[in-house]
């Protein structure tokens, strides 16, 4: 397994982009981490390496979307909410088409039993167990100034299964520096 820290969204950004430079059509990438971890915003790094149509953004009021590929060649990035599927059937129901896509799945773990052979694990955590989120303080506006988090860095582990998967982690593991 691989860990990276990610100081900012921006390195998560360009972090889906060297991984989605791997990717290809039947490849399958299962995002793991709490509320605004960054899944998605690795997703986006993903989507503009594959040059799919945006934007890409949290598939919060539908399970799934696909993006189709700005320049005909190259996979869609299909891009599922697993947060809101009650379970394998559920995605199944979806009618993805895994072979033709680049899939990246949100909340996937446990859903791909039996659906999938071979998959990326990205888990993505913020140290100092801030993924229970900020404090609740006096110091906290009613309001927050804006809906952005704010900038902390995060660990990003990637794990390979199946065949596939564990060649994809391979070669994000080579040229990859393990946090010291
Ligand atoms: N180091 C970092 N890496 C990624 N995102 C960061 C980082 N620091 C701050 N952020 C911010 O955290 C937020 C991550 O949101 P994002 O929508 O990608 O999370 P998510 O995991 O998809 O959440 P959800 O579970 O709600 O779908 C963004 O507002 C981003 O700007
Ligand atoms: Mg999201």
């Amino acid at each position: 397994m691989t860990a990276i820290e990610v100081p900012t969204a921006a390195a998560m950004e360009g972090l889906g982009r060297r991984i989605g430079a791997l990717l290809r059509a039947g490849d399958l990438v299962v995002l793991v981490g709490g509320l605004g971890a960054g899944k998605t915003t690795l997703t986006r790094g993903i989507g503009e390496a594959l040059r799919v149509r945006g934007p890409i953004t949290s598939p919060t009021f539908v399970l799934s979307r696909v993006h189709p590929p700005l320049t005909g060649d190259g996979p869609p990035l299909v891009h599922v909410d697993g947060y809101r599927l009650s379970g394998a059937r559920e995605l199944d129901d979806l009618d993805i088409d895994w072979d033709g896509s680049v899939a990246v799945v949100e909340w996937g773990e446990g859903l791909l039993d039996g659906v999938a052979a071979a998959w990326l694990r990205i888990a993505i955590d913020r140290p100092h167990g801030a993924d229970a989120g900020p404090p609740v303080g006096a110091d906290e506006p009613l309001e927050a100034p804006s809906d952005e988090e704010p900038v902390v860095p995060r660990i990003v582990s990637i794990e390979g299964f199946g065949a596939r998967g564990a060649e994809l982690a391979a070669l994000l593991a080579d040229g990859t520096r393990a946090p010291s």
